[in-house]
């Protein structure tokens, strides 16, 4: 099917946050090599935007905002665009323009947000009205994170972190985050937690989340919160990557009330009283050198800017 419906000037933009796990409970590696997992999400206000524009040959390409040309049809976004297409009967196609704030392989699903943001986008652009089940469904197939990059807010992730629960929950907490210029592979990540657990070091069994935490989160509570954050990918990640122990510390010795690994790393969110308390963290670890970024949560999953 050719979409008659869509207008061949538009320009389309979508805004998609980076992620946070809040508690990341990891189990025993399963037989489709992926790791159950309970844990808790939530979006925050660190941005990638997706630009789709109509190709009317079929075409998919996509781009960084400074006109670098993406590795093509590997390119999470391409996939999300090909799948819609194939799934709709598409015959038109898009360029997408990536501008990127979220750290590429920084633990934030900076890739699934860009999935997230072209499912979105090339949706519109081409006209198409989708059950949001379906485009979660979609989203699942393109990747793990990809569901809750475009749910957003705070929700609970059981599967392979694709089956979403979402969470009411009151207040906004500030985080300070610390990126890192190294980046770790996800997949390398689970495959030393899977030999650090072999070794005896790391939890046996998949944990439950604690309901002291969902009860902290509800209540927008971070002083409460912040004794109850855990990450089972924190060790792995430190193991592979031995840096981020001193930044883990640094955020500490900076103020903050808690630390965190973010998702399989490197990148690092300390958790901050409030929005003032969050510049002095972020002013102290700055001045440390480190690359630091304040940002709040929840906020909204992806969505049209316009
Ligand atoms: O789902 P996604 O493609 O983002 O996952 C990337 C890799 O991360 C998987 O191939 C797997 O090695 C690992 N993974 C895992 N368990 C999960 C999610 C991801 O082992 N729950």
């Amino acid at each position: 099917m050719s979409v008659e419906a869509h207008d061949d000037s538009a320009v389309i933009r979508v805004r998609v946050p980076a992620k946070l796990n809040v508690a990341l409970h990891v189990g025993p590696l399963d037989d489709n090599g992926y790791h159950p997992l309970n844990t808790v999400f939530q979006a925050v206000s660190l941005y990638d935007e997706i630009t789709a524009t109509a190709l009317p040959d079929g075409d998919v390409q996509v781009r960084t905002a400074d006109a670098e040309w993406l590795d093509g049809p590997d390119h999470l976004a391409v996939r999300a665009a090909r799948l819609l297409q194939q799934r709709h009967g598409i015959t038109d196609g898009c360029r997408l323009t990536v501008r990127k704030t979220i750290p590429v392989a920084g633990g934030m699903a900076g890739g699934s947000a860009d999935a997230a943001g072209a499912l979105v986008a090339c949706a519109k652009l081409w006209g198409l009205d989708p059950d949001p089940e379906d485009l979660t469904r979609l989203a699942a197939e393109l990747g793990s994170d990809v569901p809750f990059s475009l749910l957003g807010g705070v929700a609970i992730g059981t599967g392979r972190g694709d089956q979403l629960v979402p969470l009411l929950v009151r207040g906004t907490l500030w985080w300070v985050l610390v990126f890192d210029e190294a980046g770790l592979s996800t997949p390398q990540v689970y495959r030393r937690f899977d030999e650090l657990r072999e070794g005896g070091l790391g939890p046996r069994e998949l944990n439950e989340i604690d309901a002291e935490l969902l009860r902290a989160l509800a209540a927008g509570d971070a002083e409460a919160l912040a004794p109850l954050l855990v990450n089972d990918l924190a060790r792995a990640a430190v193991d592979l990557h031995p840096p981020l122990a001193r930044t883990l510390e640094a955020g500490r010795e900076a103020g903050a009330l808690a630390g965190l690994v973010s998702g399989s790393g490197p990148t690092c969110a300390f958790l901050a009283r409030d929005e003032s308390d969050a510049i002095d963290i972020s002013n102290r670890l700055a001045a440390t050198g480190r690359v630091v970024r304040r940002v709040a949560g929840p906020v909204p999953g992806a969505r049209p800017l316009s």
